[in-house]
Parts: structure tokens; sequence; C-alpha cells
């Protein structure tokens, strides 16, 4: 017995239709567990609803109305932790090992008992409770732990953000309201400075349009959060990806960079939100073209099964460009973080992470400085139907 459980703080239950063997298993076992008896099934469940804390259930085979087994089957739904056993005649083993199969009962104890073995039955049986308790408990606890470590990390990303969009809207404020503050006095002065106005004017309005690009991503970033706001519709990635190098295929040339497509033949229609993914590889593609000088950059699409039959697409973005120091490649998805200065917002790879993890996806970036990046996603076919799978494999013990 595991040290520090004691028998009376976990409950036994005893159902049988004699009333006597009822009285002479309590006498024998009251002094050291703490005993509920029940004259049928139907009065055990009644008893189970009224005293949720028991810990063990010992059932007699035979009882006129309801079975043993069948009661078990029941009490197994009313309180699924309650370790199960049933007494029973030799005879009845074949429904015995069904009901073990079932796992409706946890074992069984032959008729007639010996006293020291029930005894023993009925310890082991609190210690199994104890344990599935414990692991329940360590599970809830690590649940919890996992939701304020996200929830912290939400905060922290909320903090950065809002730090970052006060830096970037802030900058380009600094010359429109200088422009804004000194205009009434240009405007006044006799000979009006033409090319000064001219100059200041586009300047004002290059920054004005910079702030308003910045709010319209954040915009497209923050409309939903979750999986409800995606638009799922079965679509061929590989279709998507042709389209989108069509998109990109002018800016490719300028530059003498070949897009080569690799689509695998094999790949399942998956379900996914299109215009969101399409804004994902035009991000990506977009970004290898910006670190390309010529060259080549591989799009490559496979399909993938992982050991619990979990199937997904994987879309591999290679170019062959200036690489991602150690350093950046810390900062990379961090809002606002570019290298392309006034050329780049630095929320493309933000959005890009954010609008795979919607789809359950994850994306992974491998990176030689000087030798090239790839950006590789990964997205189950079936973003709903991975999320159940997720919670069912949580349910089993
Ligand atoms: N394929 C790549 N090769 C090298 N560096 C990359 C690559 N992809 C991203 N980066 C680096 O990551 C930075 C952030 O990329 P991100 O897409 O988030 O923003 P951006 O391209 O700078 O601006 P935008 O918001 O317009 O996309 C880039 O500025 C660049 O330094
Ligand atoms: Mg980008």
């Amino acid at each position: 017995m595991q040290q520090g459980i004691r028998p009376k703080d976990y409950p036994v239950l005893f159902v049988d239709d004699e009333e006597m063997a009822l009285i002479s298993l309590s006498e024998q076992y009251e002094r050291e567990f703490t005993i509920y008896t029940a004259k049928s099934g139907k009065e055990a469940l009644e008893t189970l609803q009224t005293h949720p804390e028991i810990a063990v259930i010992i059932s007699d085979q035979r009882m006129p109305g309801m079975s043993g087994v069948e009661f078990l089957a029941q009490a197994k739904k009313a309180l699924p932790e309650a370790v199960r056993m049933l007494l029973t005649a030799y005879t009845e083993m074949e429904m015995v090992i069904e009901a073990i199969n079932k796992g409706s009962i946890y074992r069984y104890i032959t008729k007639p008992y010996d006293v020291a073995d029930l005894r023993c039955a009925m310890l082991q049986g609190i210690e199994h409770y104890d344990l599935v308790k414990e692991r329940d408990r360590l599970y809830a606890e690590k649940i919890e732990t996992l939701k304020r470590v996200s929830r912290t990390n939400r905060l922290t990303a909320i903090g950065t953000l809002a730090a970052g969009m006060a830096h970037e809207i802030n900058n380009p404020m600094v010359a429109i309201y200088t422009f804004l503050q000194i205009l009434p006095q240009k405007l006044q002065e006799p000979q009006l400075d033409k090319e000064f106005l001219e100059k200041f004017y586009t300047l004002s309005l290059q920054e004005a349009e910079r702030i308003q690009t910045l709010i319209r991503k954040l915009l497209d970033f923050s409309k939903g959060g979750d999986q409800d706001a995606l638009s799922l519709k079965e679509a061929d990635i590989n279709l998507i990806l042709q389209e989108v190098v069509f998109l990109l295929k002018h800016e490719a040339n300028k530059k003498n960079i070949e897009l080569d497509l690799q689509l695998a033949s094999d790949l399942p229609p998956t379900r996914i939100d299109s215009e969101k993914m399409r804004q994902v590889f035009l991000n990506l593609i977009l970004n290898a073209i910006h670190a390309t000088r010529s060259g080549k950059i591989s799009l490559a699409t496979s399909f993938h099964q992982d050991e619990q039959g979990q199937d997904s697409i994987r879309i591999a973005v290679v170019d062959t460009g200036v690489g991602i120091s150690e350093e950046n490649l810390e900062k990379l998805f961090n809002p606002f973080f570019t290298t392309k200065e006034a050329q780049g917002t630095g929320l493309g790879l933000m959005i890009c992470h954010h609008i795979i993890d919607q789809h359950r996806g994850s994306i992974d970036v491998k990176s030689k400085p000087g030798k090239g990046t790839t950006m590789t996603v990964q997205i189950p076919i079936d973003p709903t139907r991975y999320e159940r799978r997720k919670v069912e494999r949580r349910g089993e013990p």
C-alpha cells in the first residue's frame, strides 16, 4: 500500500441483493474501511449520486432485475473514476471476460470469497483509484500551466505590439505634424516657396500612406483570433501556389529569379481559408524574392502522414538568398521586425504565423547566412478534424 493512503478516506460500496451478505461484509470490513451498501443496482446508482466520493464498487453478479455486469456498466457512466469489481461464480467466466475487455470492470473476485483476499482486492482498488486521481490532478495542473503560459505570452505579445505600433506611427507622424505646424507661416510669406511646399507635401502624403498600410495590416490581423474566423473550404493547395507564382512572376523576372514549382501529384483536397493561405504564400515567396539576388527559388508541396495517422500537407519555400543571422532568427516573427527599413512593415511573418496557427499548422525556418533560407509550412488537411482528434487522444487513459 502506498504511503499516506488511509483506507477510511476512500469509501467502498457493496452491492448484493442478499441482505445477510451485506451485513456480514460490513461487519468484516467497517473497522478499516468506510462501507456503503445497496440491495440492488438501482439503489446503488442512487447511492453513487449522493456519494460521489465512493472510490471502489464491489457488486455481486446474480441479482434480480439488473445483473452485476449491467449495473457496473451504468456505474462506469455515472462515476467513471470509481474502481469497479465483480463478485461472481466460476461458471460465469465468459461474461466476466467480456466485461473486463469492454472496460466496465477492473477485476473480478470469485465466490465464495476469502476475507483476506477481498481485503487485498479492496486495498488494491483504492491504490489504483488514488493513482488515477493523481494522474488526473497532474494533468489538470499541466493544462492550467499551459493556459497560464499562453495567456502571459499573449499579454507580452500585445505589449510588444502596442509599443511597436506607437513607434511605427510616431515616426511618420513627426513629419506630418511638422509640416502642418509650419504650413500657416509658410503660406503667409509674400513669396510662396513652392518647391518647399511640394516636397513636404509629398513626404507627408507618403508618411500618411505608411500609417494607413500599417493600420490595414493590423486590422487584417486582428479580424478574429480563432478558427471560427476562418472561412474553411476544400481547396487545392497546388492551384493556390500556381496562382501566387503567376502574380509574382514579374517581380521575380525583374531580378532574373526563376520560380521553380515542384508540386506533388498526390495531394488530397485540403480544408483551408484560401484567401488567407494565399496571403501566407505571397509573403513567404515575396520575402524569398527580396532576399535573393538572382537564381532559383523552389516551391515544393508534399503529403505527409504521422504516427497517429494525421494527414497533413507540407509546403516548402527554398531560396538561395542572403539567409538570416542567428540573432535575427529569434526576432523573425516579432511584430515590426524588418531589415527592409521603409520598404517593409515587419508584420508579414507575424501574420503568416497567426494564419498558420489558426489552421492548426506550424511554420519552420532553417537558414544559413550567405547560403539561403527554407521556410516550411505544415498544415493538417482538415483543421477541424485535427482539433477533435487531439481532444480524443487526450481522453484516452
Ligand atoms: N527568405 C528570407 N530570407 C532572408 N531574410 C528573410 C526571409 N524572410 C524573412 N526575412 C527577414 O525577416 C524580416 C521580417 O519579415 P516579414 O515578412 O515579417 O516583414 P517584411 O518582409 O520586412 O515586411 P512586410 O510586413 O512588408 O512583409 C525581413 O525584413 C527579413 O529581414
Ligand atoms: Mg514580408
